[in-house]
């Protein structure tokens, strides 16, 4: 097992008493998922994916990372939210936060449609000059705004710099199967496209074709990420809470939620797990943010942040409980040097290394901030493999489906995502009645 929970650092917010009190629905909810009795019971795809994905698709996404590999410096993934995160996350944490400024025999990898910036756009357009550059958009409905954007900037560069017929040996299109625009576009270009399946919603995507290709194309082994899910998959079926940390961290944040903890903070000592407490960010409040109920998800990377939120945790309001994910390896150690001066008084620490520095800083934290009235559970994670990533990634997908039905809601659907879009696209003079309405009706409140 890659992932185990640890904890004792609970004892004083919950008791044994509460976990077994929880346990019936728990159990309720685990037959839920597994018999797709409940709400949004079509995207549970991701639960058998590890062992039932598309293999014939599987060894083309490696064969076309090989091309993007061997054809370009410069690699961009156009996506977002669930067609963005995943990938990035997986870079960081396999590879490093600084993969593009590393040493290296891959691409450097850059987002793109994830957001609307010009100087964004911009800079990573002036970053492709004199590079050779290969393209992934990446969107299931291939209607979302930001990405087809981008695309088109990037589709445009393409053709360009290289004509019509080599721009399209160039662009990889991730999309669902049959049906929207993009599908539309590459099937008249002749691009060369993945699927996403219908039955797995973008945030539960990221090991389909959505996150492996750019994964794949940073060099990382996809095999051990599969590997490492379906050791997950197979490691958490029994529902008893005794003996299933991820039905248990599920059951946990329940508990802590009905007794007024109503924000969890996932926390990091390791940087490289940033994007992926952004990716887990999105999984939680898309999943669990709705009908006035859900768990408000937040993240730090300390030490760096308990030097910013690090008060406010300790002492401000107290609706709120941390995990903390504690990479017990130390990939690539660090020895504080000796000073024979000793001027900043800091030779005590001089011979151990930055990861057992790190540990100790999660120590003391973990204590203050139970003192403080912060209940804190602990995660251990092997280390930052691929296997490890794909492990961590089921352990989270699954503790959310469980998490969700337990809290009374459809954890595979966001309605509420549609709100804002459907006012831009009526203020951006989308043509359609039902638009020009809405237009009427927003600019009376704006002006
Ligand atoms: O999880 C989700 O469903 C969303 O975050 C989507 O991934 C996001 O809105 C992008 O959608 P699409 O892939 O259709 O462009």
């Amino acid at each position: 097992m890659s992932v185990r929970l640890e904890t004792k650092y609970l004892n004083k917010f919950v008791s044994p008493e509460m976990l077994a009190a929880i346990q019936p629905q728990i159990t309720a909810a685990d037959r839920t998922l597994r018999e797709g009795t409940g709400a949004g019971s079509d995207f549970r795809g991701w639960i058998d994916l590890p062992v039932q994905y598309d293999k014939e698709e599987f060894a083309r996404i490696k064969m076309a990372a090989e091309r993007i590999r061997k054809s370009c410096d410069v690699f961009i993934a156009i996506g977002i939210g669930g067609s963005y995160l995943g990938a990035r996350a997986a870079i960081e944490f396999v590879r490093s936060p600084l993969y593009n400024s590393l040493k290296k025999d891959t691409p450097d990898i850059y987002f793109a449609g994830n957001g609307i910036n010009s100087a964004y756009l911009n800079e990573l357009l002036s970053l492709c000059e004199g590079r050779d550059v290969c393209i992934n958009v990446i969107s299931k409905s291939g209607t979302t705004t930001e990405p087809a954007v981008a695309f088109r900037v990037f589709r445009a560069l393409l053709e360009q710099k290289y004509g019509e017929e080599e721009a399209v040996k160039r662009i990889f299109v991730t999309t669902d199967k049959a049906r929207g625009k993009l599908k539309e576009l590459a099937d008249e270009k002749g691009y060369e496209t993945f699927v996403v399946p219908d039955d797995i919603g973008g945030r539960y995507s990221v090991l389909t074709a959505v996150g492996l290709l750019p994964i794949a194309v940073a060099g990382i082994d996809i095999d051990a990420m599969m590997e490492g899910a379906a050791a997950a998959r197979a490691a958490y079926t029994d529902p008893d809470l005794s003996r299933n940390d991820c039905y248990r961290y599920a059951a946990i944040r329940n508990l802590l939620y009905r007794g007024g903890k109503t924000s969890e903070i996932m926390v990091t000592y390791d940087p490289a797990l940033a994007l992926f407490n952004e990716w887990w960010k999105q999984l939680y409040g898309e999943s669990e943010g709705k009908d006035g109920k859900g768990l408000f998800p937040a993240s730090v990377v300390f030490s760096t942040d308990l030097h910013s939120l690090g008060q406010y945790i300790q002492q401000g309001l107290r609706n709120i409980f941390e995990t903390v994910i504690d990479v017990r390896s130390d990939a690539s150690p660090f020895v504080i040097p000796e000073d024979p001066a000793n001027i900043d008084g800091m030779n005590y620490i001089a011979g151990k290394t930055m990861h057992e520095v790190n540990y100790n800083a999660f120590l003391a934290t973990v204590l203050s901030h139970t003192d403080g009235g912060v209940p804190n559970m602990v995660l251990e994670l092997d280390g930052r493999s691929a296997y490890d990533f794909g492990y961590l990634v089921y352990f989270f997908e699954l503790a959310c489906g469980i998490s969700g039905y337990t809290l009374g809601v459809n954890p595979f659907d966001q309605p509420g995502v549609e709100g804002y879009k459907n006012n831009m696209y009526a203020l951006l003079g989308k043509p359609g009645a039902e638009h020009e309405k809405r237009r009427a009706e927003l600019k009376s409140r704006i002006n």
